[in-house]
């Protein structure tokens, strides 16, 4: 639970005006680049790169394939502002420091939040390199009191109950899958689905995976949900895409270790079960593969915000 220590504005925001010129001081658009997505920053003009140890309320990114770098800059004439490298609870930040800079970008005047992050496919029609356009989310965390927003309003400008049913914006939905078709690409380079999110950091059992599966959602990760609660609490349109790195294992059954053991020793052959696991690795390899889609996908849907 947060109280209002957790968020020195006035300190973050002057240290940015010190640092900005007059025509990156007012982003519109805020983008969070999700693991191994932060090739985004070196197509930004007119660049300005913050470190996040020079932002008071800004704590580090500790995950691997992570910067810790608020990166302002134009994309076509648009001032944005993009966080390389954000904040997870499980790396033991607070749930108000993993939101901090999202208050900041309203702060400054950001109107729609962008956010990418890679995730694992419940939803099996789904293949490893497809973009899930988020549509809705599961969060168990907030069902069970580790929601973002618990606490104090920290302005008496927000309502204290925030609607989730139209988190998702269309509108910026609808822009992605415009930029899709301008850029020819094929349809199933894209899907929608519904994002589960969970705390991590290990991955999900089978019978886990199994659970979300069967709650309807299509692709689980850790991260995102804090940030698109806080961005809706700011009045902020939210569009989130989930980049599959692999497949979550979910057999449809348990093969039985017993009747393995005893179907062996009454001299019957059976086919070895593999237990495929996944990696922090193969997930980055393929942020870094699928990163310059995600880029160009993101860059086209904002200049289509304002056009
Ligand atoms: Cl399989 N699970 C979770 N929770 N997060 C992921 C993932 C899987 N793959 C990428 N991120």
């Amino acid at each position: 639970m947060h109280d209002s220590s957790d968020f020195p504005f006035d300190e973050t925001l002057s240290v940015l005006k010190s640092q900005l010129p007059a025509n990156l001081q007012s982003p519109r658009v805020g983008i969070i680049c999700g693991s191994g997505l932060s090739g985004l920053a070196s197509s930004l003009k007119d660049s300005v790169l913050i470190s996040y140890e020079k932002l008071p309320g800004f704590v580090q990114s500790t995950v691997p394939g992570h910067k810790s770098i608020l990166a302002f800059g134009l994309i076509g004439d648009v001032p944005v502002v993009a966080m390389l490298g954000r904040f997870h609870p499980y790396e033991g930040h607070k749930l108000s420091s993993v939101v901090y800079p999202v208050r900041v970008m309203a702060r400054m005047g950001v109107k729609y939040l962008i956010v990418t992050n890679a995730a694992g496919a419940l939803n099996p029609n789904l293949a490893v390199g497809t973009i899930v356009v988020i549509q809705d989310h599961i969060a168990l965390p907030n069902l069970t009191g580790m929601n973002p927003l618990l606490g104090p309003q920290i302005s008496d400008t927000y309502s204290r109950f925030i609607p989730l049913s139209d988190a998702y914006s269309r509108h910026l939905r609808r822009l992605l899958f415009l930029s899709a078709h301008n850029l020819l690409l094929p349809s199933n380079a894209l899907a929608e689905g519904v994002y589960a999110w969970v705390s991590g950091p290990t991955y999900e059992t089978a019978a886990e995976g199994r659970f979300l599966r069967a709650a309807g959602a299509d692709v689980v990760g850790m991260s995102t949900v804090p940030e698109v609660l806080t961005a809706r609490e700011e009045g902020m349109e939210v569009m989130v895409l989930s980049l599959v790195t692999n497949m979550v294992v979910i057999p449809d059954g348990y093969r039985s270790v017993r009747e393995e053991v005893e179907a062996e020793l009454a001299g019957k052959l059976t086919n070895p079960v593999l237990d495929e696991v996944v990696s922090h690795e193969e997930v980055l390899a393929l942020g870094k593969e699928k990163g310059d889609l995600m880029k160009t996908l993101v860059e086209k849907t904002i200049q289509l915000i304002t056009a």
